[in-house]
């Protein structure tokens, strides 16, 4: 079964790619390179030993030749942008892609006959509502035009199963994913200064950012911060099987969470970091970031029943595998 796996060579993506390529799958990547290195085409040939084709392409310009070239069984699209504060300076640009680059995808997989479908949504569907997050609670208005285009693609796939049910679609919705792959050789590197908690917190620890900012010390949570459901990227990149192996033999549209249904404070993470590592960790309380909810974790319990999938990496894993990787790539920086 080959699966084309759009934005491939981004986080998420390329620990999907070798979780395929390990699980017996072969590989077609489409990316266009906006928020990658194309180090990790190579990387992930070297550390799967296999040639993986890749197409520099963008999901909004015509997909033709792939499905020409390469047949093509089923598609997993993590391909989008993925920065709150920036889609809400430039929500044209997260619409058109995120939005106008699924249903581009989506068409030319109907013209093509390929109607198997994982698609990369996100907890920020659910907003404020009650906790445990659930799959079946109703999908919140987002706050901003990120999770708008998340909401509006899990809307436009349930409308499609509606019209044409043969359709194998499903739907899976990520807690919030760190770690790195335990070879050190690909993790999250984003571009700039980092907005999410686990990437900031491996910048400050390897000297290249001064301090953290706690962002609110006055929640009503037990140490007052903001709680996730961190989830390691190789279990997540693990779903993708288990959702992947569910749809083939069953068509509708089906949502799972993706997390751990336990949730840390960032104070947790912080002090986690700090015993695990030995390194200092300098941060300070500040403000609230707005926008946030205060705590966020799922009821992971659907994903185990239909998928068998369950997260098994613990906080401890993730936190060496960040330092794994953020050490291993700070080094071949310095190169
Ligand atoms: P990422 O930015 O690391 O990876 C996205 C990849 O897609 C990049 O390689 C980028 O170059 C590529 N891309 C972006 N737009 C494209 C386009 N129009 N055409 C082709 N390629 C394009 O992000 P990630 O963290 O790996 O996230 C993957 C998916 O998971 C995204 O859809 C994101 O919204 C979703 N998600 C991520 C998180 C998270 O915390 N990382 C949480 C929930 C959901
Ligand atoms: C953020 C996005 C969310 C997206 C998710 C994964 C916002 C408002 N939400 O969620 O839509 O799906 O990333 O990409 O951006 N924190 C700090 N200091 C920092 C960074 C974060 O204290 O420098 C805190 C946050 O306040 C939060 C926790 O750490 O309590 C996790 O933050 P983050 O990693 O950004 O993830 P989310 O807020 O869950």
């Amino acid at each position: 079964m080959n699966v084309l796996v759009t934005g491939g060579l981004g986080y998420i993506g390329s620990h999907a790619v070798l979780c395929l390529l390990k699980s017996g799958f072969d590989v077609t990547i489409a990316d266009n390179l906006s928020n990658c290195d194309i180090s990790v085409h190579k990387r992930l040939e070297e550390l799967s030993d296999k040639p993986i084709k890749l197409y520099t392409t963008d999901v909004r310009a015509s997909l033709s030749k792939i499905f020409e070239e390469d047949k093509i069984d089923a598609v997993i699209h993590f391909a989008a942008l993925k920065a709150v504060g920036e889609s809400i300076q430039k929500p044209l640009e997260y619409y058109d892609n995120n939005v106008y680059g699924a249903i581009n995808l989506l068409e030319t997989m109907s013209h093509y006959g390929v109607k198997s479908f994982v698609f990369s949504s996100s907890a920020v569907v659910y907003g404020d509502s009650g906790l445990p997050y659930r799959e079946d609670a109703p999908v919140s208005a987002a706050t901003n035009p990120y999770g708008q285009t998340k909401i509006m693609i899990e809307n436009i796939l349930q409308d499609l199963y509606r019209a044409d049910n043969s359709w194998h679609i499903a739907i899976l919705r990520y807690f919030n994913p760190i770690g790195a792959h335990e070879s050190g050789k690909i993790g999250e590197n984003p571009v700039g200064i980092p907005n999410n908690l686990m990437p900031y917190v491996a910048k400050v620890a390897s000297g290249e950012l001064k301090e953290l900012s706690v962002f609110g010390g006055d929640y009503s949570t037990p140490d007052g911060t903001g709680i996730r459901d961190y989830i390691h990227v190789c279990d997540l990149a693990e779903g993708h099987i288990a959702a992947l192996n569910y749809i083939a033999n069953k068509t509708g549209a089906h949502t799972w969470n993706l997390g751990t249904g336990k949730g840390y404070s960032v104070l947790e993470i912080v002090n986690t970091f700090i015993n695990i590592t030995g390194v200092q960790l300098p941060y300070k309380v500040v403000a609230r970031r707005a926008g946030d909810v205060p705590v966020s974790y799922c009821d992971p319990s659907k994903a185990q029943h239909e998928l068998g999938w369950q997260a098994t990496r613990t906080l401890t894993d993730m936190v060496k595998d960040t330092w794994h990787w953020e050490r291993a790539r700070t080094a071949d920086e310095r190169l």
